[in-house]
């Protein structure tokens, strides 16, 4: 049936990834039916609770008018008529906070849910180890070194292979490469987001998996490509980047060197201003911004910055690149470079391709010798 053996592993695959595919369809519609269900009985009962709890009012007054009536006007039973409407006022009154109650155990009902939802995530084991011998490093003194870093998130298709990279302390590195080449998982292997699948990157001479994981991430200040901003005051958003207490002094100290301050400052309550959801009430510059600030608040020696593509108008691009060259002052920088005033700034450019190392060296000498650079100068950066 198959002419050839690649034909029959590629017949498999796709068949493979076929009943993937339709595993995933199948879990999903079972979990969207269950969801339904809940929903639907959800909104049974509480289509039946308001006039359920109406009617039975409506039902308790007319008994106990009824009952009442009769021993009031029974003349051997003394139950006087101002005993009757104390009564009546004393059971009237129970009904609202009776009512209360009812609904309290309905929301507490609806929180545990979430509880069990966010504490699934909370109680997930880490993929990253961290052993007890681990050590200690609180200070930053020479340099950051990739020796053979192969990487694959999936174990089969590899993502970065044989990286050889050293970064001094005090250079500015800028990683250039076309979507997808791999530069956003080489700055992740050096936060410890995942762990190399061969090779090491060692930082003083030390592998990064021998420091432990709370200095190492202490060590580096990161500006993702994506913001993300939490709906929380923006002083808590800045203030989350230092894994310690800050005063107000440093959180304002942060926001004045990423050029936060002023729009921060004409907002109505300032540091107290809250953020709505994905920070929507901000401009995209002055989200980077924030995250600029948050990254330097607890004034890391390593800032990683991954460079938003997206576009910018030249006023807020202006302000975002002033920012960046305020935080990157005495630090050692790894940029993801989607700007050419980055890439000229910078001591060393990285040019990746396909997960590889293709060119390596300043822009003059890059435009000369590297093809790939001299493309996507052509292309991004012109
Ligand atoms: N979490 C992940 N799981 C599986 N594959 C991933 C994951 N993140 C990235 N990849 C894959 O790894 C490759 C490199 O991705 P990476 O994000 O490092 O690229 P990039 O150079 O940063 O691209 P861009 O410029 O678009 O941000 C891509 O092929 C991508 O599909
Ligand atoms: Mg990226």
């Amino acid at each position: 049936m198959f002419s050839n053996v690649e034909e029959k592993l590629n017949s498999m695959r796709i068949v493979k990834a076929f009943s993937r595919e339709q595993y995933e369809m199948e879990r999903f519609e079972e979990i969207n039916n269950k969801h339904f269900k809940f929903w639907r009985k959800s909104r049974i009962y509480h289509a039946f609770n308001v006039p359920l709890s109406e009617m039975l009012g409506v039902v308790t007054g007319v008994v106990v008018l009824m009952i009442g009536g009769i021993q009031v006007l029974d003349p051997n039973i003394n139950f006087s008529f101002g005993n009757f409407i104390a009564f009546m006022l004393a059971i009237f009154s129970m009904q609202h906070p009776l009512k209360a109650i009812t609904n309290a155990y309905a929301e507490i009902r609806k929180a545990l849910v979430s509880v069990e939802r966010i504490s699934e995530i909370l109680n997930r084991e880490s993929e990253i180890t961290e052993s007890s011998s681990q050590i200690e490093m609180k200070t930053f003194e020479k340099s950051i070194e990739y020796k053979n870093v192969c990487f694959s998130y999936n174990g089969s298709e590899e993502v970065l292979t044989n990286i050889n990279l050293t970064i001094k302390k005090g250079e500015k590195i800028a990683l250039v490469g076309s979507s997808g080449s791999g530069k956003t998982t080489m700055v992740n292997l050096l936060e410890r987001m995942y762990d190399t699948t061969s090779g090491a990157i060692l930082i003083d001479n030390r592998n990064i998996k021998d420091i432990k994981l709370q200095d190492l991430r202490t060590l580096m200040g990161t500006v993702t490509q994506e913001s993300i901003l939490f709906s929380n005051t923006i002083s808590n958003n800045i203030g989350y980047g230092a894994l310690k207490e800050l005063t107000q002094k440093e959180i304002i100290k942060a926001a004045k060197i990423a050029y936060a301050d002023e729009f921060i400052d004409s907002l109505p309550e300032k540091y107290e201003t809250p953020l709505y959801t994905r920070a929507s009430n901000l401009s995209g510059g002055q989200k980077q911004r924030l995250c600029i600030a948050r990254a330097i608040v607890g004034d890391p020696p390593i800032l990683i910055f991954d460079e938003a593509t997206s576009a910018l108008d030249t006023e807020a691009e202006l302000k975002v690149q002033k920012a960046i060259e305020q935080a990157t002052k005495s630090r050692t920088v790894i940029v993801i470079a989607h700007r050419l005033s980055t890439i000229l700034s910078s001591n060393k450019i990285i040019v990746l391709e396909k997960g590889k190392i293709v060119g390596m060296g300043k822009h003059e000498e890059l435009l000369k010798s590297c093809e790939r650079y001299e493309e996507l100068y052509n292309l991004q950066f012109k």
